[in-house]
């Protein structure tokens, strides 16, 4: 707490908590973008911030990306506490980013960490109507679809919307689509405006924007300057509850606010 207040830090969380009706805000100091160090720091305050709300029976749905796989390696489990009925799960279909970014790798890993189950979902993260239809099908896939689609916390990474197009190789008509739409964010296979509306959805197993809608926690975790559009986006779709993120996003989250 000292440090924090030195640094202003609670008053950034305080401010941002207000201004986007949050539960809790964390923000903890420097640029994820320019320091390994604060994207660590990052990574531990999103797996201390899960764990402040996580029950021994919970089904935790993630997603990928560089910010979760910190936090996935930070995960310990107090002493005191046993998630051996705990259930994690990866968000959406997740093959086609390298294999350690993957939601499916991160579910295990966090897993593995805490003594939880997990389930995995072995499909890819972009389908065509056709495969989609088939695969919904598929017994195996639907009874975990559905696990997926009722977890209680739901804990996810940010992006910038012509980021994610590239890194997810999207076609060139596709990313024309979304960058006409106006998207500046990118979260679990959704592209938002900076008004924060869906202007763009992959089609994709797993989590749906109503089971986004109808989830008790909701917890986002992202950093850097570079990323204050695509949080802030976020935010305003409004179905965040918890947010953690380094001084260089919020400060200049809140020069927009
Ligand atoms: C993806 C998530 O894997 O990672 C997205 O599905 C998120 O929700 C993205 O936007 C962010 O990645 P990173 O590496 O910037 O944390």
């Amino acid at each position: 707490p000292v440090a924090k207040s030195l640094f202003g830090l609670d008053e950034l969380e305080e401010k941002l908590r207000l201004s986007y009706g949050l539960k809790k805000v964390v923000v903890v100091p420097g640029d994820c973008e320019a320091s390994p160090f604060a994207k660590r720091e990052l990574g531990r305050a999103g797996a201390k911030a899960l764990l402040s709300v996580l029950r021994a029976d919970d089904t935790v749905a993630v997603t990928g990306g560089s910010t979760l796989y910190e936090l996935a390696e930070q995960m310990t489990a107090p002493l005191s506490m046993s998630y051996r009925d705990a259930l994690i799960v990866p968000a959406r279909g997740g093959l086609g980013e390298s294999v350690e970014f993957q939601a499916n790798t991160i579910a295990s890993t966090m897993a593995k960490r805490i003594g939880a189950h997990y389930r995995l979902l072995h499909v890819p993260d972009l389908l065509s109507e056709e495969a989609y239809q088939s695969l919904s099908h598929e017994p195996n896939i639907s009874e975990i679809v559905q696990i997926i689609r009722r977890s209680r916390i739901i804990v996810h990474g940010i992006g910038d919307a012509l980021e994610m197009t590239r890194r997810r190789k999207l076609d060139e008509a596709t990313v024309a689509k979304i960058k006409n739409a106006g998207a500046v964010a990118e979260s679990f296979g959704h592209y938002f405006n900076e008004q924060g509306e869906v202007v763009h959805s992959m089609l994709t197993m797993g989590l749906r924007l109503e089971d986004i809608v109808r989830t008790e926690i909701v917890i986002g975790i992202a950093g850097g300057k570079r990323k204050a559009k695509a949080i802030h986006a976020v935010l305003r779709f409004g179905q965040e509850n918890i947010l953690v993120i380094d001084e260089a996003a919020a400060a200049e989250i809140v020069k927009q606010i």
